[in-house]
């Protein structure tokens, strides 16, 4: 499944063949249990019964979703919902205690971070966690997915700087003396630079002007149209990831308690999701 050598630059390609194209994924399993599956669109990733303990604490139960090939997903919740802990069981870095995850029709629930990675999931982490005392360039270097050990493909970089162009001025400087706003850049920019299919991100909102919220979800938007890129974005930010977003879920202290598209997510069920918790800007 995996293939090192598909491209992330483009000129008038994209990250890569569309995934679904490339491999029509049947879809056996879940068509009957997934009514909303976007009509001839085929999921992508497909999460089913997903649980995650820490010890006794239940974290997940039973969390099951869909994205399709190039579609923005939202996953909504307050503090302490769960997101993070979704995001880390999809790349590999929590274990599960049951489901399934496929990525194109294959299992990937179980596999090591590494290997997801390659199968084509990439994951911005909450708080960004860039190497703070390494240059930018440096740090995207780290999230390279090489061909060929070591080197920064040199339109995968360009192609960065293009979406990014605030990194290129920056490229020399220590990453950690950057805004907020130009770090989640940079996150952002280090994933992509693994040639994924889907992008997984925690909370890219998170202590930033509403401003460069828009600029950075923006940017999003662009990756996904242009690329085919899947995103899917938990955020506590309700109005930029339903912006961003064609599809919504809301996750309520482990579990989807409602979903639908992005227009029609019900704001009452938005306000039971956060009830009793901060609200969201
Ligand atoms: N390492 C951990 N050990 C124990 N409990 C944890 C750990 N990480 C998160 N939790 C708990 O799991 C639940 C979900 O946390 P998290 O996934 O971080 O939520 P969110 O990202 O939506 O804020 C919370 O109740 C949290 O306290
Ligand atoms: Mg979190």
């Amino acid at each position: 499944m995996t293939d090192r050598t598909r491209p992330l630059a483009t000129r008038g390609d994209s990250f890569g063949t569309p995934a679904a194209a490339r491999v029509p994924l049947g879809d056996s399993q879940s068509a009957a249990s997934q009514p909303e599956t976007l009509g001839a669109s085929t999921a992508l990733v497909q999460v089913q019964g997903l649980s995650v303990s820490y010890g006794a604490i239940a974290a997940l139960r039973g969390v099951s979703l869909t994205a399709a090939a190039g579609e923005a997903v939202a996953i909504l919740g307050a503090n302490g919902a769960g997101k993070t802990t979704l995001l880390r069981a999809l790349s590999g870095q929590l274990a599960a205690k049951s489901g399934t995850v496929t990525l194109e029709g294959q299992p990937i629930l179980g596999l090591r971070p590494a290997k997801i990675v390659q199968a084509g999931i990439a994951h911005v982490p909450e708080g960004r966690q860039i190497f703070g005392r390494l240059s930018v360039r440096d740090n995207l270097r780290l999230g390279a997915f090489l061909p060929s050990k070591g080197k920064l493909l040199a339109e995968d970089e360009e192609r960065i700087y293009s979406l990014f162009p605030r990194l290129s001025e920056r490229a020399e400087q220590i990453a950690g003396t950057m805004s907020g706003g130009e770090q989640q850049m940079l996150a952002i920019g280090r994933a992509l630079l693994s040639r994924p299919k889907v992008l997984l991100l925690d909370e890219p909102s998170m202590g930033l002007a509403p401003i460069i919220v828009d600029q950075i979800f923006e940017t999003l938007t662009r990756i996904s149209r242009e690329d085919q890129l899947t995103l899917v974005i938990v955020e506590q930010n309700a109005r930029a990831a339903l912006d961003l977003a064609e599809r919504g879920y809301l996750l309520e202290s482990g579990e989807i308690t409602a979903e639908g598209n992005s227009a029609t997510l019900s704001d009452s069920a938005i306000r039971a999701a956060y009830l009793g918790s901060t609200d969201p800007p």
